[in-house]
C-alpha cells in the first residue's frame, strides 16, 4: 500500500452495477488480512473463475523446493554471479534461502517471458532488477521499472514480467505474508512522514489498463501459474480472464529505484537499521546507498566509519552485493550473497576497521535483509556456496584483506 488511486471506469458506489458495452461487469474484491485491511476493487469484462483445467506444475529449484537437511553454523557466502542464465521469469526462479517467513531467489532470464502468467497465493513479492528495467504487466495494468528497481508485486496478482533484454537478472524476495512501508515511516492518517527515507512520489505505480490485445496476448487457452503451499498448479481459461475495464483501491504494484532512497548519516556510526525500507512479518529489506560516512572529528579522536563486529543475536543478515567499494572484499563480488547468521558474530575483515577512519564517503551499493528466524539454504544454493567463506577473517601471513560491512 502506498497511496490511494483510480484507473479506468469504476461505478459512483462500491457493488453496484456497472457496464462496458451494455454488459454487466464483474466486480472482484482483492482484500488483505481477510475484509479487514487494506484492498482493492477491479472491474472485469469476464469473471475470471471459470478455468476449465487444473494441472500440477513444476519450476525445478522454486517450487516446489525444500532446506538442506543439515546447516552447520556458518557464515556462508552464496555466488550467484555463477547462476547461469535461464528461462523466463517464471521458469527461471531459484530459490537459494528460506524460512517461515520469507524466501529468498534469484531469477536470470534468458528468453522473454512466455505464454503463462504467473501469482504467487502465499504472499507479497519484491523483485529487485539488479542490471536492467522492464515492464510488470499485471491486473493492474502496465508498470514500467528501472534498472535497480524494487518493484512490490501484492499477493495474489496474476503477472507477467517482461525484461527490456532477454538476460536479465534478479533478487527476489517472497514474503509469507506482506510486504510494506515500515509502520514508522507514516503518520497516523497513513502519510508517508516528512522524516522517512522516501516520500509518495518516489513511488511509481500502474499507467495504462490491462486489456485484451490479441496480438499482445494470443488467442488462448491462457495459462495463470499459482503458487500455494509450496506447489504451483497451471489454471486454464478459454478466454483472456484479465480483461480489467477499472479498478480503485490502495493494493496494487510500485516500483521504488534503490537510489531514490534518502541514506542517513551520523556523528558516529548508526546501526544498520537505519538502512530499512520494507518491512514484511519476520523480516526487513535494507538499502545501501551511496551516501556521506560519519564525521564525528574532535582532535585525535575520530568516528570509525567501517561497522563494528556485531552479534545481533536475534537476527540472521544477508546481503546481496550490486556495486561499489565491496569488490576487494576477499572472495565476495557483485552478486554474491553473504549469509551471517545469529550465534556468531561478524564484522569487518582484518585491517578494513582501521583503514576507514577519515574517509568520508562510501560508493556501496546492496541490498540487506535481516530475519527474525533461521534462513536455510536450499540444495541450489549449496551447490553454488563458497565454502571457504566462514574461514576468510583468518588473518593469514602476507595477505591483504580489504572492506567490509
Ligand atoms: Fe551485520
Amino acid at each position: 500500500m502506498i497511496h490511494y488511486m483510480r484507473m479506468g471506469s469504476v461505478p459512483k458506489k462500491h457493488h453496484v452495477t456497472h457496464h462496458e458495452d451494455g454488459k454487466l461487469l464483474m466486480e472482484q474484491c482483492m482484500t488483505r488480512v481477510g475484509f479487514d485491511s487494506t484492498y482493492s476493487i477491479l472491474y472485469y469484462q469476464t469473471p475470471p473463475t471459470d478455468e476449465f483445467k487444473v494441472k500440477s506444475f513444476e519450476v525445478k529449484g522454486f517450487a516446489p523446493v525444500k532446506p538442506i537437511d543439515e546447516q552447520l553454523l556458518h557464515r556462508r557466502h552464496i555466488r550467484t554471479q555463477d547462476i547461469k542464465h535461464e528461462g523466463d521469469f517464471l521458469t527461471g526462479r531459484r530459490t537459494v534461502l528460506m524460512n517461515d517467513d520469507v524466501r529468498v531467489g534469484i531469477v536470470k532470464t534468458s528468453e522473454p517471458a512466455g505464454d503463462a502468467w504467473f501469482s504467487n497465493g502465499e504472499g507479497d513479492e519484491c523483485w529487485f532488477a539488479y542490471d536492467g528495467g522492464g515492464v510488470l504487466e499485471s491486473v493492474y495494468g502496465t508498470l514500467s521499472f528501472g534498472r535497480q528497481d524494487y518493484v512490490i508485486i501484492p499477493k495474489g496478482t496474476p503477472y507477467r514480467l517482461h525484461p527490456e533484454n532477454a538476460k536479465a537478472t534478479f533478487l527476489v524476495f517472497e514474503s509469507a505474508t506482506y510486504i510494506d512501508v515500515p509502520k514508522q515511516f507514516r503518520n497516523e492518517n497513513g502519510q508517508i512522514t516528512m522524516d522517512a527515507p522516501y516520500c509518495h512520489r518516489d513511488f511509481r505505480v500502474p499507467t495504462e489498463l490491462l486489456r485484451y490485445d490479441k496480438s499482445k496476448h494470443g488467442e488462448g487457452p491462457f495459462k495463470h501459474v499459482v503458487k500455494y503451499s509450496n506447489q504451483l498448479s497451471v489454471h486454464e481459461y478459454e478466454h483472456f480472464p484479465w480483461d480489467v475495464v477499472g479498478w480503485d483501491g490502495v493494493v496494487y504494484p510500485v516500483a521504488f529505484n534503490i537510489k531514490d532512497y534518502q541514506p542517513r548519516t551520523g556523528t558516529i556510526h548508526l546501526p544498520p537499521t537505519i538502512h530499512i525500507t520494507f518491512a514484511g512479518r519476520g523480516f526487513i529489506i535494507c538499502s545501501f546507498v551511496p551516501r556521506k560516512v560519519d564525521y564525528y572529528n574532535n582532535g585525535d579522536v575520530k568516528a570509525i566509519p567501517c561497522p563494528y563486529g556485531h552479534a545481533s543475536v536475534d537476527c540472521d543478515e544477508i546481503l546481496y552485493y550490486v556495486e561499489g567499494n565491496f569488490t576487494s572484499r576477499k572472495g565476495i563480488d557483485s552478486q554474491s550473497i553473504s549469509l551471517h547468521p545469529m550465534g556468531v558474530p561478524h564484522g569487518p575483515h582484518p585491517g578494513t576497521y582501521e583503514r576507514s577512519v577519515g574517509t568520508d564517503t562510501t560508493s556501496e551499493l546492496a541490498v540487506m535483509c535481516d530475519t527474525f528466524k533461521p534462513l536455510k539454504m536450499t540444495q541450489f544454493a549449496d551447490s553454488i556456496e563458497d565454502k571457504e567463506y566462514h574461514y576468510s577473517w583468518v588473518r593469514r601471513e602476507n595477505e591483504a584483506m580489504e572492506t567490509s560491512k
